[in-house]
């Protein structure tokens, strides 16, 4: 049976793609999570599931002596992006020395296509939206220079021993097996988080940020496009996000999805792109992508999921490398 590497299996996009990959085709799934972020629920069981950190390359080279991986898809990262400058050394670490080590492995085992899932986030706040693939990055924060270092890895990688990549940018993808308790990602996330515990859903700034959701469902089909067209080979792809919204109408829209009587809190504003949303021409033409459910469907789907969930502790950050400018609201 032929092997795909999906790193980051216990997450959002990496266990959704990996069910999908399971009852579509005829490849075998190994998974890596060091179950950092994602939780082991969300790791179908016919996945070979191995549990570690991928800043640990020799264990992440036992794994490709063993398995005969033909097919690599990269979603392991921790994606706090706001919180990155103050976490700037696990960031770097967790986010481009991982990523490095598979991609010296992927090297080495002669890998077919390696899928790597970049960010909006290399694009930064000095364009005009909708950003286009061909704008040169220009990230804002230690989170999107992870992801650009990364990309431009990938290019030294193809460039010097023709490692064939491709390069996806998702933008707000959300959905069933979301990490809900992480105090700081995952805007709808966090919402729900707060709806469930009674408390008053918070947006940093007065909400006028600017951003387009997709249901984690409509990813699953272009990814695994993006690893089967010879016309995505050493492509920039960004995925999702046909319609934007203010975050406070987004934030409303969940609350009326809830049914709860609540009101967002405003709190001080951060530093973050005000308006980022992107084209998505590149991905219906080269990865098949087609925005199917609406947010206010999605959420109806991720709340539902959501209230079933267990009472997780929330995850708070027990020590921040850098206090200085930290927000008030990630002082608690
Ligand atoms: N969800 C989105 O809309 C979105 C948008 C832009 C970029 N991305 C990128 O796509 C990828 C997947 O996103 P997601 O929403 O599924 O995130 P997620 O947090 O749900 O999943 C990431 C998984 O990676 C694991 N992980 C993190 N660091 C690891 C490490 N060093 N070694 C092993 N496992 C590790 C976590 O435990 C988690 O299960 C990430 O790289 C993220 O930066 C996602």
């Amino acid at each position: 049976m032929k092997k795909i590497l999906i790193t980051g299996v216990a997450g959002l996009l990496g266990s959704r793609l990996s069910d999908w990959i399971i009852d579509n085709t005829n490849y075998e799934v190994i998974g890596i999570d060091d179950l950092s972020g994602g939780f082991i629920e969300n790791i179908n069981p016919k996945v070979k599931f191995y549990k570690f950190n991928l800043t640990n390359l020799n264990k992440l080279k036992e794994v490709f002596k063993n398995e005969n991986i033909e097919i690599v898809y990269h979603f392991a990262a921790y994606a706090a992006e706001g919180l990155s400058p103050f976490i700037r050394k696990f960031n770097y670490e967790n986010n481009i020395i991982a990523s490095s080590n598979l991609i010296t492995c992927s090297i080495e085992f002669n890998i077919k296509r390696f899928v790597f899932a970049s960010s909006m986030a290399v694009y930064g706040d000095k364009y005009e939206p909708p950003f286009h693939e061909d704008l040169l990055q220009a990230p804002i924060d230690p989170y999107g220079v992870a992801k650009y270092a990364v990309e431009m890895d990938l290019k030294i990688a193809s460039h010097q021993h023709g490692l064939n990549y491709t390069i996806i940018r998702p933008h707000n993808f959300y959905g069933i097996n979301q990490n809900i308790w992480d105090k700081y990602r995952n805007v709808l996330g966090i919402w729900m988080y707060q709806i469930l515990n009674k408390e008053s859903p918070t947006i940093f700034g007065d909400g006028s940020q600017v951003r387009a959701f997709s249901y984690v469902d409509d990813s699953v089909i272009p990814f695994w496009n993006a690893s089967q067209n010879d016309n995505c080979k050493g492509e920039i792809i960004n995925l999702g996000g046909t319609k934007e919204y203010s975050i406070s109408d987004a934030c409303n829209i969940l609350i009326n999805v809830t049914g709860q009587n609540i009101k967002p809190v405003y709190l001080e504003p951060r530093h973050e792109s005000k308006y980022a949303w992107a084209t998505w021409d590149k991905s219906i033409e080269l990865l098949g992508f087609e925005h199917k459910v609406n947010l206010e469907e999605g959420t109806a789907k991720m709340w539902e999921w959501a209230k079933k969930q267990p009472n997780r502790e929330r995850y708070v950050w027990p020590e921040y490398e850098l206090n200085k400018g930290i927000y008030e609201y990630w002082k608690s």
